[in-house]
């Protein structure tokens, strides 16, 4: 007889303890030499409905802009072509440092306990990075505080509902245990972007919005590269947790690689939301 589970209510507040080390400690760490590489990956696949999404929102020369977790670069760098003022941040910003010479301000910051002045942007954007920490809603409302009257917080944060339900089997085998894998070694809640727009309603912005699309990927295309990165620097740890077996990364690496497969990837919610001006 099937016992009836009721499903766990979702708890606000932080899930467990952040400090700098647990992203980028292991996985994700920016001294990986594959970890450029998936960055730019991640680019090529983003930087086109973010770049959209920025110019709809009005973004003009001269505005003083917070790219938060730039990672790779690419938005500060055209954020600063735009020719906006533009601060980049990081955890590490090893890959950031050259767009000082572009007059781009470089900062070593934590997001998550670490502050600007209230009032300071008049654009932040965040993309990949929240859903990372472990209390997004308490990380919106930080970066919402540092936005000027008028200012706009956009945020584009994955989830990964799609990939969980795959008819490709070694594809949905190696996302399901790569989920739990980022929950615990990271931290990160990839269903937490299904919660959007209301953390920006409830950090007090106005107009807020929301768009939703659904990246695909098809065997050796950039986002298949990506996957495979993603899957190449947690494969020790996951098939020590008995996540995965070798045998089922290699099935999930040659679909990922095969011409014949197309398949959806992650979801990417896309929000926005204006501080009273
Ligand atoms: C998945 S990458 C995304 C990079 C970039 N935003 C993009 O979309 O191309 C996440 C980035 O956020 C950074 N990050 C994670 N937690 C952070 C925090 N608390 N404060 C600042 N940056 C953080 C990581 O170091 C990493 O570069």
């Amino acid at each position: 007889m099937n016992t009836y589970v009721p499903p766990v209510e979702q708890t606000s507040g932080e899930r467990w303890e952040w400090t700098r080390e647990r992203y980028g400690n292991g996985i994700f760490s920016h001294r990986i030499s594959s970890e450029r590489r998936r960055l730019g990956l991640l680019e090529s696949v983003l930087d086109g409905p973010t770049r959209a999404r920025v110019t709809a929102l009005g973004l003009k020369p001269g505005d003083e802009v917070l790219e938060v977790g730039g990672g790779g670069g690419s938005v500060a760098r055209w954020l600063a072509e735009q020719g906006a003022r533009v601060t980049v941040t990081d955890l590490d910003t090893t890959f950031l440092e050259e767009l000082t010479d572009l007059g781009v301000r470089v900062l070593r910051h934590d997001l998550y306990t670490e502050d600007f002045p209230p009032g300071s942007f008049d654009l932040i954007h965040a993309r990949y990075v929240v859903l990372h920490l472990p209390d997004p809603d308490k990380a919106v409302a930080r970066l919402a505080a540092w936005l000027r009257p008028g200012g706009v917080l956009l945020l584009e944060e994955p989830a990964s509902f799609p990939v969980m339900d795959s008819p490709h089997p070694a594809y949905r085998t190696i996302m399901r245990a790569f989920r739990i894998h980022l929950e615990r070694s990271v931290g990160s809640d990839t269903a937490w972007a299904r919660t959007l727009p209301l953390p920006l309603e409830k950090a007090g912005l106005t107009g807020v919005g929301l768009d939703a699309r659904i990246q695909t990927v098809h065997g050796g295309d950039d986002e298949a590269q990506w996957w495979r990165l993603n899957l190449e620097q947690s494969r020790e740890a996951m098939v020590a947790a008995g996540l995965a077996s070798d045998t089922e990364f290699e099935a999930a690496y040659r679909e990922l690689a095969s011409p014949d497969f197309h398949d959806l990837s992650l979801a990417v919610l896309t929000a926005w939301g204006r501080r009273a001006g």
